[in-house]
């Protein structure tokens, strides 16, 4: 799919303040730093679209950003970062498992994994609750670029032996992604682009 325009539309943190025209839309969510705007910014071909820093945190509100006139792509905040004090990533939690409750145009969300690490207990822990909750889901492993080529399947290999001991009876559909290599964005773009013309 070609993307041919990509404008940001709005941030906030109501779920009910979202955009309301009902067009389908794609999440991208995982731990704080995991890449997620650096994912949209490679997907849509734009170097600023979605705010990126090397410092975790950067990604506060629910961000909506409209491609082609037709569908959405929503950067979330991360979960799981440790030096946001205690209320704020109560307030984030909640909005953001508002947003996966209630968000009825929500036709798949993307969960960011850091390929170079093992499997972290927060990020199988939210599958499960998105298992649990019914939201449709892919896994995104990123920053592909970091680890040598021939290490990719042996790391991902070992991320499904974690998740299948984790209750799944399969690992999920799953991209590799590096956002410096925008390697695996045409992968991603068909996968949306099918689910769109359905
Ligand atoms: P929060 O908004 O803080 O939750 O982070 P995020 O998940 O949106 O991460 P962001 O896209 O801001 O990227 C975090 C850092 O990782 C930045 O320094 C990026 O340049 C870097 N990064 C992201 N993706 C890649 C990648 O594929 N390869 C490499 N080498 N670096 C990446
Ligand atoms: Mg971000």
């Amino acid at each position: 799919m070609k993307i041919n325009t990509a404008e940001f539309i709005i941030s906030n943190s109501e779920v009910s303040k979202c955009p309301k025209d009902p067009l389908p839309e794609y999440a991208f969510i995982g731990r704080s730093n995991v890449g997620k705007s650096s994912l949209i910014n490679m997907l849509t071909n734009h170097k600023n679209l979605a705010k990126t820093s090397s410092k975790p945190g950067k990604t506060q509100l629910i961000n909506h950003f409209k491609i082609n006139s037709n569908w959405f792509l929503v950067d979330l905040p991360g979960y799981g970062y440790a030096k946001v004090s205690k209320r704020t990533k109560e307030i984030f939690q909640k909005f953001i498992t508002d947003y996966f409750e209630k968000r009825e145009q929500l036709v798949c969300a993307f969960v960011l994994i850091d390929i170079r690490l093992e499997a972290q207990k927060i990020d199988l822990e939210f599958i499960n609750y998105l298992g649990v909750t019914e939201v449709p889901f892919c896994i995104v492993f990123t920053k592909a670029d970091k680890i040598g080529k021939t290490k990719i399947d042996s790391h991902i290999s070992a991320y499904k032996k974690q998740v299948l001991a984790n209750g799944w009876e399969e690992m999920p559909q799953h991209f590799v992604t590096s956002s410096t290599e925008a390697l695996g964005k045409e992968s991603i773009l068909t996968f949306i682009d099918d689910i769109n013309q359905q």
